[in-house]
């Protein structure tokens, strides 16, 4: 006889199939099935993300189960992403969760997709102190989180445009990467220096624009091809460099403003970007100059992934924030 909550939690919003469970608020197992098919087509095809989904939801889901040595009698609820995301692929994981919810007569749980990238700073230890602004840069998101308390937060500011991780992912792709191009452009950064100065947007406030940025490149590439065809080639190295030192000094501008104006001192990243060592060096350099505290999830939490639904799932738990088997996939959630 155990008193534990025992929690399963899935997550198929765009092309990666993920479940974990959760006892008592910690991880105890997570699988991850990344469909990689989606490379050669230069970005996730929505049709084809819900056929993989539909495919992998039961085994992932079955392997999440085993490595955490628990059954399906055991668990307490069971916790999905509703939104946002591909409809497709949302509406595989949310039938997938009522059903099995509805089967075991247990507690159904909806989870909101960016808040869950905030609360993947929850996952380990130490947690963020309240309150705290998260920087939530993802492929399909670029947000400002003023976070009052694991399910108390307001979207501050956002981009007009392109996130942050389709701006590495679009400029990755004129430099000949595969998708997502993120971690590739990250790993090349590294061997080069920022030599050229691409713009910075003025905008004012807290929101973000990226598309500029993009056509600048653009431009830039074209411009210098003219003169020698192996442009790129022979320059990889410091195009990634000045290319990621852009992108993260437009969103770094901008924490800064938002802390300005906040008076909050405690800064969490979230979301694919947030694996980028560029980011995560700039941010540091920041906070020792201005007495912040930072905090940024381990990298396998940055990216998609099913424990930072399980973590929301765990607060949503405790609150008793539950859904009926009326709940139905949100592709534009709002907060
Ligand atoms: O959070 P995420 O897995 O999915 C969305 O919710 O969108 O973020 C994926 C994005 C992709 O654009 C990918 O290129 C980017 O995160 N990404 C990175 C890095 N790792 C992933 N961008 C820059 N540097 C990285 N190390
Ligand atoms: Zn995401």
């Amino acid at each position: 006889m155990h008193d534990s909550t025992i929690i399963l939690a899935i997550e198929s919003s765009c092309d990666d199939t993920a479940a974990s469970v959760i006892r008592d608020g910690k991880i105890i197992s997570q699988s991850l099935s990344s469909q990689l098919d989606h490379a050669k087509y230069g970005g996730v095809i929505p049709e084809l993300a819900s056929r993989k989904h539909e495919e992998l939801i039961l085994p992932v889901v079955m392997e999440s189960l085993r490595n955490a040595d628990t059954t399906q009698e055991e668990l307490s609820a069971v916790a999905f992403t509703q939104g946002p995301g591909l409809l497709g692929a949302l509406i595989v994981g949310t039938v997938f969760a009522k059903g099995l919810a509805h089967a075991l007569d247990l507690p159904l749980i909806a989870v909101h997709h960016m808040q869950a990238h905030v609360l993947s700073n929850f996952i380990e230890e130490p947690h963020p102190e309240f309150p705290f602004l998260c920087l939530t840069i993802s492929g399909g998101h670029t947000q400002i989180v003023k976070v009052k308390d694991h399910l108390a937060m307001k979207v501050i500011g956002q981009t007009r445009d392109d996130a942050a991780g389709e701006a590495f992912d679009k400029i990755g792709k004129m430099l000949g990467m595969d998708y997502p191009a993120g971690p590739e452009l990250d790993r090349l950064a590294a061997l080069g220096h920022p030599i050229y100065e691409f713009p910075e947007p003025e905008i004012d406030g807290l929101d973000f624009s990226f598309s500029g940025l993009k056509t600048a490149v653009k431009y830039f590439l074209r411009d210098q091809i003219k003169r020698d065809p192996s442009f790129i080639e022979n320059h990889l190295h410091d195009i990634c460099a000045s290319v990621q030192d852009r992108i993260c000094s437009i969103l770094m501008h901008k924490v800064i403003l938002a802390s300005e104006q906040t008076s909050i001192k405690t800064i969490a990243l979230a979301g694919g970007v947030s694996a980028n060592s560029g980011m995560r060096e700039m941010l540091e350099q920041e906070a020792s100059s201005r007495s912040w505290k930072v905090h940024y999830p381990g990298k396998k939490y940055c990216t998609d992934n099913a424990s930072m639904i399980a973590i929301t799932a765990h607060y949503k738990y405790l609150q008793r924030e539950f859904v009926t088997q009326e709940v139905q996939a949100h592709p534009r959630m709002d907060w």
